[in-house]
């Protein structure tokens, strides 16, 4: 379904159930726990999630020392995700105003991540400046018969440090599922390429209250057979479905809790130190106003942002934001 729709049956849902408050976020949180309250024993069959995985206890690493791991360890990355949207010579345009405007703001990693077609243009644009021009997806296979896709090699010729995999646009619209998302992860690290991995739930699993299986699962499998060598080249965006392109934010404390579970599954496969410097961004709805909030959280140390970051002035205005 569409965004819109998407965003219009939240608005139903959220209506029909009368939510107390009256912001958006206060409904979300309201609404949508992320621990399951019905069935703590276990998972509904019917959600089918192979036993194999074995779930870390990630209860147990939230609790504990996850808690206490230093936020101030980590740079804060704030990422543009464009989508399908600049052609080339708006792409250098709006980099090079975005450029402008972020000029000597060092306290954070500043990336754009563009369509294929913009990357020399978007490149041009940022020309004698900290941002690094991304890329949004990659293939899996190092060449071949592969019509339309682009190899993780190229990519690499191409100058790019970035790239975004698995987003849930890819996962929802082009049938990319968590074995894809893997095999491109570890072409694209092959290649000495950087990931920002996304994972997220969608609304149905956040209403059911089994997001954190959801992000667990995700997190292995999306990771397995990665080294914590690997790890240092890849930043986990955590990006909630139903936050995606509906101006739903998730608030800072949903925010907080879904990246403290994925930073503990990453410490109960790699260890605390690699769970301690591994960037986990949020990404959903973020913008200049509710950017702060969200990057002042523990275990949030970033951002991936879709459509704030087509508007130089607010994608700005969050890298403003990451300096503190
Ligand atoms: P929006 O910021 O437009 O909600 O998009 C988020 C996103 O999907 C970034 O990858």
């Amino acid at each position: 379904s569409s965004p819109a729709s998407h965003a219009s049956r939240i608005n139903k849902k959220t209506a029909s159930r009368g939510a107390e408050g009256s912001g958006g976020a206060g409904k979300a949180a309201a609404l949508f726990p992320l621990r399951r309250s019905i069935c703590p024993s276990g998972l509904p069959d019917a959600i089918g999630l192979p036993d194999a995985i074995g779930l870390p206890d990630v209860k147990k690493f939230t609790e504990s020392w996850i808690l206490k791991m230093n936020k101030a360890k980590r740079t804060a990355v704030i990422a543009g995700n464009w989508k399908m949207n600049m052609t080339p010579s708006e792409a250098k345009k709006t980099v090079a105003d975005t450029a402008a405007l972020v000029a000597g703001k060092d306290g954070a990693k500043i990336i754009l991540c563009v369509p294929f077609v913009d990357i020399a243009s978007a490149q041009c644009g940022a020309e004698g400046s900290a941002i690094s021009i991304g890329a949004q997806n990659v293939h899996f296979a190092e060449k071949g018969a592969f019509t339309g896709e682009i190899s993780a090699s190229m990519l690499k010729e191409c100058g790019v440090e970035y790239v975004i995999i698995g987003h849930s646009e890819r996962r929802q619209y082009f049938a990319e599922t968590d074995e894809t998302v893997n095999k491109r992860t570890k072409a694209a690290l092959a290649a000495g390429l950087k990931v920002i991995l996304c994972v997220g739930e969608v609304l149905e699993q956040r209403q059911s209250g089994i997001t954190e299986e959801i992000l667990s699962m995700q997190t292995k499998l999306d990771l397995a057979g990665l080294t914590a060598d690997d790890l240092k080249n890849v930043i986990i965006a955590y990006e909630p479905v139903w936050a995606i392109g509906t101006g739903l934010t998730a608030t800072p404390e949903q925010a907080d809790e879904a990246c403290g579970i994925i930073r503990s599954v990453v410490a109960g496969l790699y260890g605390g130190a690699a769970a301690e410097g591994l960037t986990i961004q949020y990404g959903g709805s973020m913008n200049e106003k509710n950017a702060a909030e969200l990057l002042a959280k523990e275990n949030v140390d970033g951002g991936l942002i879709g459509g704030a970051s087509l508007v130089p002035e607010k994608f700005a205005a969050i890298v403003d934001a990451a300096q503190a």
